[in-house]
């Protein structure tokens, strides 16, 4: 069992909510014009986290075979329990995205989301060039920061949240895990992926506005969702806070951090719904580099 990333680093449950709210039905063509993908395709999803994606991708493409496969134990349940509440036929697999338990040449598109940044490039390219048929297709999709623009009114900038938020984290050891170990600039993602054997390589960005409870074009029930994902996020913030040094707070001072992430979160669908509008946003571009085996 290897759990670190849903323990300390991103929760099942907000990956796969905050994804859904990144691949929304509004957004499908975009995401599956990027991902280059097509019904009837063998598909693999490296780093497959909660499993949103895959799921998404064997719902509109249900002639698709979709394999994810991701090292977290906690993500793979969280993929596998969420297929079957669904009912998809996806399969997902625990392991290394450096050495995968899948015979060579087994599939017509690799995909990642996010992922290539913390694993050893050429290790992660070179066990997806092993595992694609001839002719198959990579598509490496990431976030670069500094390119998004963070939603306001997330973080608590001043006040006894912010205190409590200082306190909880100001004792914690280091998690036993480093995220973002192989950050890269645009201009070395395709000179690596041709170093492994990829030819052919596009590159593009799509920008979607990731949170916008007030745009007209957001319907009710995704404009509060939204709000309760960063309500979410906050909370989980502090669990994995006290989950390093459970110490750090007392148990009413965790309480009261408690109760006042649900109050702000709270008062924020409250002016919604009374039609007051703060226009907070967050958008994300997403640069995707697509190759081909030859
Ligand atoms: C930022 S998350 C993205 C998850 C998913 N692609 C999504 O967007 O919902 C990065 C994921 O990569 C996985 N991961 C990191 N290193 C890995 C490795 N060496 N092998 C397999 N998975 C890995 C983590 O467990 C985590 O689920």
């Amino acid at each position: 069992m290897y759990s670190n990333w849903s323990d300390y680093v991103q929760t099942s449950e907000e990956l796969y909510r905050s994804r859904a709210l990144r691949f929304h039905d509004g957004n499908k063509t975009k995401w599956l014009d990027l991902l280059r993908i097509q019904d009837g395709m063998s598909v693999l999803e490296v780093g497959c986290g909660s499993g949103l994606f895959a799921h998404r991708v064997k719902t509109y493409l249900p002639h698709t075979t979709v394999t994810g496969l991701d090292f977290d134990s906690g993500h793979i349940a969280f993929a596998k329990a969420k297929s079957h509440e669904l009912g998809l036929d996806c399969m997902f697999a625990n392991g290394d995205a450096t050495a995968m338990p899948f015979t060579d040449q087994t599939f017509d598109l690799c995909y990642s989301f996010t992922v290539m940044e913390h694993i050893e490039p050429n290790a992660f390219l070179h066990e997806q060039y092993r595992v694609l048929k001839p002719g198959g297709t990579i598509a490496v999709l990431t976030v670069l920061p500094g390119l998004n623009l963070s939603g306001e009114n997330w973080q608590p900038t001043a006040g006894e949240e912010q205190k409590l938020f200082e306190k909880a984290f100001q004792a914690a050891p280091e998690a036993p895990i480093q995220i973002r170990k192989y950050p890269l600039s645009v201009s070395e993602y395709a000179p690596i992926m041709e170093k492994n054997g990829f030819r052919d390589i596009n590159v593009n960005v799509m920008s979607l506005v990731s949170y916008a409870p007030d745009s007209a074009d957001v319907p009710v029930e995704r404009a509060i969702e939204c709000i309760n994902v960063n309500r979410l996020f906050m909370l989980n913030s502090m669990s994995k806070a006290l989950n390093l040094n459970p110490a750090a707070l007392t148990k009413q001072e965790r309480s009261r951090l408690n109760e006042l992430i649900n109050h702000r979160f709270d008062e924020r669908i409250h002016c919604y719904e009374n039609g007051e509008k703060m226009w907070d946003i967050a958008t994300i571009n997403v640069v995707a580099l697509t190759g081909r085996k030859n």
